[in-house]
């Protein structure tokens, strides 16, 4: 079994990185905790691809454009940490915000027209946000290769964008969205559905892969009560955000 080694400081773990060198594959997976098998399987893939798998556990308050949902983001660190030595971490940093902030976020990596659509046209800053905290956590690990989940697509391909743009040496690999048994995609916020609400939540994926008629899925969702925020096709997918439970879920599926 592996043991797993945790960092809060910053400086000390980019000591231990430094010590590494380049000879070492380094495998990064960035998350906000409250773990699950979609992280999992990011986890195990960095883990079987590399020599190391770094995981980040950070709830990154900028990305967050409501404080009511940063406030209730859910922590289970004990479970977060087994999680991560089951499927192959060797390392967990978890930093603070003063030292990953210590600027007080007066810089910024900004997008200027993808990250203003779909999500980005809901949540003012979601996307600076999650830019900033990914470029400074690429910057820190210094990964080959980080790995990000597609249920979360736009950001993928935003995150994948900024690599290129910025001439970062980490490879982005993108992996599928695992979902539960009903197909809703799994996400740290379904745990906190009513069980009314988590009864309804699989009719997302449902109504998006039944239909190729927009409409059809939009009056689908609501005549259930689910209040649609957006449903849009960019490229070859089709982007869903909606309210359960002023629960916000998200989900993409290829058209
Ligand atoms: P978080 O929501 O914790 O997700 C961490 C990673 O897990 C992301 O790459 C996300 O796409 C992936 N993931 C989440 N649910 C998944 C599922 N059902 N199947 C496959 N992968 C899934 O995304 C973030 O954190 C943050 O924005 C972060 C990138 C860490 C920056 O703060």
């Amino acid at each position: 079994m592996t043991e797993i080694k945790t960092f809060n400081s910053i400086q000390e773990f980019i000591t231990y990185r430094d010590a590494l060198g380049q000879d070492t594959r380094v495998g990064f997976v960035p998350t906000m905790g409250a773990l699950h098998q979609g992280h999992a399987s990011l986890i195990r893939k960095a883990s079987d691809e590399n020599d190391i798998c770094v995981l980040s556990i950070y709830v990154n308050p900028t990305q967050f454009n409501n404080a009511e949902d940063l406030q209730k983001y859910p922590k289970t660190w004990d479970a977060d940490i087994e999680l991560a030595r089951a499927n192959g971490a060797h390392i967990v940093i978890a930093p603070q915000y003063g030292e990953i902030y210590a600027d007080g976020y007066r810089y910024k990596v900004m997008e200027t027209d993808f990250s203003k659509q779909l999500c980005g046209a809901h949540r003012a800053g979601h996307f600076d946000g999650v830019l900033t905290v990914v470029m400074k956590l690429l910057q820190i690990v210094q990964p080959h290769k980080a790995y990000f989940g597609e249920k979360d697509y736009q950001q993928l391909q935003l995150i994948r964008d900024m690599t290129k743009t910025f001439f970062l040496r980490t490879e982005i690999i993108g992996l599928p969205t695992i979902r539960e048994q009903d197909g809703l995609a799994m996400s740290s916020r379904n745990t906190r559905l009513s069980e009314e609400g988590r009864k309804k939540a699989p009719l997302i994926y449902k109504a998006l892969t039944e239909s190729r008629d927009p409409q059809v899925v939009r009056q689908t969702l609501q005549a259930a009560g689910v209040e649609v925020e957006y449903l849009e096709d960019h490229g070859q997918r089709r982007f869903i955000a909606a309210f359960i439970d002023n629960v916000r879920l998200i989900d993409n599926v290829a058209i």
